[in-house]
């Protein structure tokens, strides 16, 4: 969590850290802070509790000059949001300034000792430790900036991106890595940037190099950068990549939200995802991360997926897409759990790590363990050059660009879309899937893009106005089953996280067991009753929560009598192969969630409390 961002070149620094802050707003945004070094030396710091507005606005009348400085948008773990926890840090020497991205695990046996040495802490975080501990190294062993770093990264035990200025060197930061992303973006003249992700770099330059773990790098005006090796003296080669992202892809484009933004994008994006990937005429399936790797596929005994929120969710989903496509057997894990379960993996395993950011941590950790037991570890991802797909051993990536909403709708569609890509080429590899099956399936999955643009024709205007219906309900169950079970999952957790309302997923079935004696007229329920194999089922479910008095928002199959007499309200969805109607059934969730939410007047991108990217456990 967090955003770091600095600059160093000719520019004021100033505008381009407030822009990065915008573009990294949605790693967190308790608090965010600036400091620069203007061209008579001083250091100016400025900080301030809330968004990246209330900085500018706090700024408004100050000294904002220096062609360097480094910035901080904050997730708060150690600390309330105030302005003293706020980032940037200052040494007790009043030379240093430090941002930080992770958590420091050691800061209170580093705070403890640092304080017998006279140290005075005036913030309650983790990482005032850090810039501490750097100014301690430099005073007592006269060293620069670099070592101190250097050293003092062989000191701290846990997750860290910094990016370190010195009042004394005005012309260089000095930046390390361990567990949490950090992109240098090089532009001409010695002009450089920094973040933790490559979205506030893009607009002034596509070449990146991604710092790896366990380096340190310094950014000189005079010389240029060079990484070395934090443990040794060996500098690093440098590997510059060239992006792709465009700067569009990163605006709002006339839509009042990203999320929104994101939703309607999505006949496109899949259309992206598939694209190069089925053949035209969808006889064969091509993901070469999988092909280049055909025995470990072929040959699994099991496949693990690993993931947090609504990609656990997607990989509820892939879990029905390759056991029934591939009948592998596929076991699900929280990330989270997974990590510090001592968990049987074996060598003929494969795990794949689902993560659209690729940055989330639990889910690095897993799949760290499972390659240090054997297994062969796949990466799903969306964030190019991101932490996941540089520590799996292959993977693919899921094509959708950015997703800057915090809550996740185009990589929740691309996850599955590409999970059922992989589950029609591994079944084929194995014998399990027919000709006949695979041009159905794929078929079908050339015509999603199509189909979800048909359900924004038709819907979105009857969303808008069910949405007015619900807004003031305090509760929500949404019911599925089979395939449509994750969805609902997926759907009352896109209401919770950004409408505050309490929504619960359940198996339909379930109900009955236990949840059934929630319902009355007060509990709306969202019940997704398509034509899968156990539609009848579901009715019976429907039928349960109306002899309760529960109100009732069907999400049915084009066509469907049955449930349209039944339930409240109804949501037509076109009929598709049954293993890819979640790709359908999220987006009137999707809606109804984004509209409830609108009507509270939530802020719908940036949720209370919430970051887009979880790169803390
Ligand atoms: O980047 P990841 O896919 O690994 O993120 C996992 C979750 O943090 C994420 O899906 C989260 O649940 C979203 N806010 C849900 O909309």
């Amino acid at each position: 969590m967090c955003g770091i961002v600095g600059y160093l070149g000719q520019r004021r620094a100033y505008d381009v850290l407030i822009q990065g802050l915008h573009r990294l707003e949605y790693r967190g945004y308790d608090s965010s802070g600036v400091a620069m070094i203007n061209a008579s030396g001083d250091l100016n710091i400025y900080k301030s509790k809330g968004k990246v507005e209330a900085l500018e606005h706090f700024t408004q009348s100050k000294d904002l000059d220096g062609c360097i400085g480094i910035a901080h948008t904050r997730w708060a773990t150690h600390g309330e949001p105030n302005d003293i926890n706020a980032h940037p840090h200052v040494s007790q020497s009043q030379m240093l300034a430090l941002v930080h991205n992770g958590t420091i695990e050691n800061y209170n046996v580093l705070k403890e000792a640092l304080t017998l040495h006279g140290y005075k802490f005036v913030s309650e975080t983790d990482t005032e430790v850090v810039v501490q501990l750097i100014d301690y190294i430099m005073q007592t062993n006269g060293c620069s900036l670099f070592d101190a770093v250097r050293e003092a990264t062989r000191q701290i035990v846990g997750a860290y991106a910094i990016a370190v200025i010195d009042k004394s060197k005005p012309d260089e930061i000095i930046a390390a890595r361990q567990s949490s992303p950090l992109v240098i973006g090089v532009g001409e003249n010695n002009e450089y940037f920094l973040a933790s992700d490559a979205t506030p770099i893009i607009e002034y330059t596509n070449k990146v190099v991604y710092l790896n773990d366990g380096e340190v790098a310094i950014i000189n005006h005079q010389t240029g950068l060079h990484i070395f090796d934090a443990h040794n003296t060996d500098e690093s080669e440098i590997h510059i990549t060239e992006l792709k992202m465009s700067i569009d892809e990163l605006e709002k484009g006339g839509y009042p939200h990203f999320m929104l933004k994101e939703i309607f994008e999505q006949p496109r994006t899949l259309a992206d995802c598939i694209s190069g990937r089925i053949s035209s005429d969808a006889k064969s399936v091509v993901l070469s991360g999988v092909i280049e790797n055909r025995e470990k596929f072929i040959n699994a005994q099991r496949i693990i997926i690993v993931a947090c929120g609504t990609s656990w969710h997607a990989a509820l989903i892939g879990k029905h897409l390759i056991e029934d496509f591939c009948r592998i057997p596929v076991v699900v894990e929280y990330a989270s759990e997974f990590r510090y379960s001592n968990p049987v993996v074996n060598k003929g395993d494969v795990l794949i790590a689902l993560s659209q950011s690729g940055e989330t941590a639990d889910t690095l950790a897993a799949l760290e363990l499972a390659k240090s037991q054997g297994a062969f570890v796949f990466g799903i991802c969306n964030v190019i050059g991101s932490s996941i797909p540089r520590a799996t051993h292959s993977g693919c990536y899921i094509h959708v660009g950015p997703e800057i909403g915090v809550a996740s709708t185009k990589a929740f569609t691309g996850q599955v879309t590409v999970l059922a890509m992989l589950a029609l080429l591994v079944g084929q590899m194995r014998g399990k899937v027919s000709e006949e099956t695979l041009e159905t399936v794929a078929t079908d999955l050339r015509r999603v893009p199509t189909l979800i643009q048909d359900i924004f024709d038709r819907l979105n205007g009857k969303i808008e106005d069910l949405a007015k219906i619900f807004t003031y309900a305090h509760n929500f169950l949404y019911l599925g089953r089979g395939y449509n079970y994750p969805s609902a999952l997926e759907g009352a957790l896109k209401l919770k996280e950004i409408s505050y309302i309490h929504a619960e997923g359940y198996p339909a079935a379930e109900m009955k067991h236990g949840t059934i004696a929630l319902i009355d007229v007060d509990m709306p329920s969202v019940v997704i009753a398509i034509k899968d194999k156990v539609y009848e089922k579901t009715v019976s479910n429907i039928q349960q929560v109306k002899a309760r008095g529960g109100k009732v928002v069907a999400i049915v199959t084009e066509g469907d009598e049955v449930v349209s007499a039944l339930a409240d309200h109804v949501l037509e969805i076109p009929a598709i192969v049954e293993p890819l109607t979640p790709l359908l059934t999220a987006i009137p969730l999707q809606l109804l969630a984004y509209y409830i939410a609108v009507n509270k007047g939530r802020n719908v991108d940036q949720p209370r409390n919430l970051a887009k990217s979880v790169t803390v456990e």
